[in-house]
């Protein structure tokens, strides 16, 4: 789909985006009708004149989900190909708000679908009251908004197509199209690298780990920033088995290394001035023979060794290697931000639509939540306490992969991660738990059923963010 703000020259339909003050004014064409169709014009309220081939819908809020609710409506009728949409918002916001709601709203997944559809919405034009073509703000709207549906269509992609050689590959190719630099550890490289808690959750799988560094890397740049994805390709539990009803969706557990790279594909598309480094630990978390247990110890990559008492907590082993791998390689940088769906408890605590954050330093932390506002996504502070830390303690190794309450599990689990952050580091780190958002059961705001992408947004408002301080 186009956005633009010039002119169609023939229009299939109009959009007409109001809230309850514009339903009130005389000037509206279709006052009468629409009253005595009691259209209130709230949030994602649609109204259809057939005869007029008017679509009216209602904001109040978010404009970007209204504006995805009408394009869903339209989107696949075969007579809709080129919309007018009708709006007295003229400001640079909003126009970016409708850009990013139209790209977001529209996106489906029909990779397995037998029989695809190619009756899409060719051309969007925006016409407002401004004289402004918006063209830099319709460009980078739909910029984000297009590596937000990149990373959607890895997440969706199913786990024996999108294994970890898979997702390196993936990577690789992103990097040729967008000028990265890429280097991907396979096995071999991964035990050279005592990666050695990563290795025992991959052990059971029948696809080889890969550990991905992908970066972009402007000239004469001021900062640096490290994004750490947690890419379990699939998430049986291992040994710790889920129960079926808990292990569908799993392939969705690679959403934080997708997140990685539609940030990295954002960032160089946009040509941030910020060097950013991508890391994604790729594995696939099965059952075997060989399987690593509960009771196993392992030494991490850091040297600190892990009582595993549930083998479904592997994400934070994973990323406990990866975390200290990257520290490893760029031992320079001001921000270290990890993504991952970590735990099922911080979809207890804060719901399916918003993203945990947690960290050490407050000032970072509330940062984050003021990106993710900005750029359309939910996302709430979460705060670490010392009586937390005493949790993870275990008599037989320096600590355990789970804690000994039964509560605060998604804070325990960024306690974790912090063991294999560095001191010196500590306050330069965030840990992103997306795994209520990061998958979509029911359609909400601009997601649609599967993989939403959760985290681009904020992350890139963050990087974008980064030189005006
Ligand atoms: N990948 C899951 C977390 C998850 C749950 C993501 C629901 C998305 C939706 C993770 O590996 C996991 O299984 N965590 C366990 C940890 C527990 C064993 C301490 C959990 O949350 O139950
Ligand atoms: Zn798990
Ligand atoms: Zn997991």
């Amino acid at each position: 789909m186009k956005i633009t703000t010039e002119k169609l020259d023939n229009i299939d339909l109009e959009i007409v985006l109001i809230n309850d003050n514009d339903l009130k004014s005389k000037n509206l064409v279709d006052k009468v009708l629409l009253d005595k169709l009691s259209f209130k014009a709230e949030q994602d309220e649609l109204c259809f004149l057939a005869e007029s081939s008017k679509l009216y819908v209602g904001y109040n809020d978010d404009i970007a989900s209204s504006i995805a609710s009408s394009i869903r409506f339209l989107d696949g009728k075969e007579f809709v190909k080129n919309i007018k949409l009708t709006t007295n918002l003229s400001d640079e916001e909003s126009i970016y708000k409708i850009t990013n709601g139209a790209i977001l709203g529209v996106y489906k997944f029909d990779k397995y679908k037998s029989k695809r559809t190619n009756k899409h919405i060719k051309n969007l034009y925006i016409s407002s009251p401004s004289q402004k073509n918006f063209s830099q703000t319709i460009k980078k709207a739909t910029t984000i908004a297009n590596s937000t549906n990149f990373t959607r269509d890895i997440v969706n992609m199913a786990p024996d197509d999108c294994y970890p050689k898979v997702l390196a590959k993936i990577a690789k190719d992103l990097a040729k199209e967008n000028n990265l630099e890429c280097n991907i550890l396979k096995q071999k490289d991964i035990e050279k690298e005592n990666m050695n808690a990563l290795l025992a959750v991959a052990r059971a799988s029948r696809h080889d780990s890969r550990v991905i560094h992908i970066s972009h890397k402007p000239k004469d740049v001021k900062h640096r920033v490290l994004v750490i994805g947690k890419g379990l390709t699939y998430d049986s539990g291992g040994l710790s088995l889920k129960p079926s009803d808990f292990m569908a969706t799993m392939k969705s557990d690679k959403s934080g290394a997708c997140t990685v790279l539609g940030i990295l594909k954002s960032v160089s598309e946009l040509n941030l001035n910020v060097e950013v480094h991508g890391f994604i630990g790729a594995v696939e978390n099965m059952i075997g023979g060989d399987s690593y247990k509960p009771d196993d110890v392992l030494k991490a990559k850091n040297g600190k060794t892990i009582e595993v008492k549930n083998t479904d907590a592997e994400g934070r082993l994973v990323l406990a290697d990866v975390l200290d791998f990257a520290q490893q390689e760029i031992s320079e940088f001001d921000y270290i931000i990890d993504i991952a769906t970590l735990t099922g408890a911080c979809v207890v605590g804060v719901g399916n639509y918003t993203t945990g954050i947690m960290g050490h330093n407050d000032e970072l932390k509330n940062k984050m939540k003021e990106c993710a506002k900005n750029s359309g996504e939910f996302a709430t502070p979460l705060d670490f306490n010392r009586f937390l830390s005493k949790t993870l303690k275990n008599e037989t190794a320096d600590i355990c992969n789970i804690s000994n309450t039964r509560y605060g599990g998604a804070l325990t689990a960024g306690l974790f991660l912090s063991e294999f952050i560095k001191d010196a580091n500590k306050d330069k780190w965030l840990h992103l738990d997306i795994a209520g958002p990061a998958f979509v059961e029911h359609i909400w705001g601009v997601n649609p059923h599967g993989a939403s992408g959760a985290g681009v947004r904020m992350v890139v408002e963050f990087i974008e963010n980064i030189n005006k301080k």
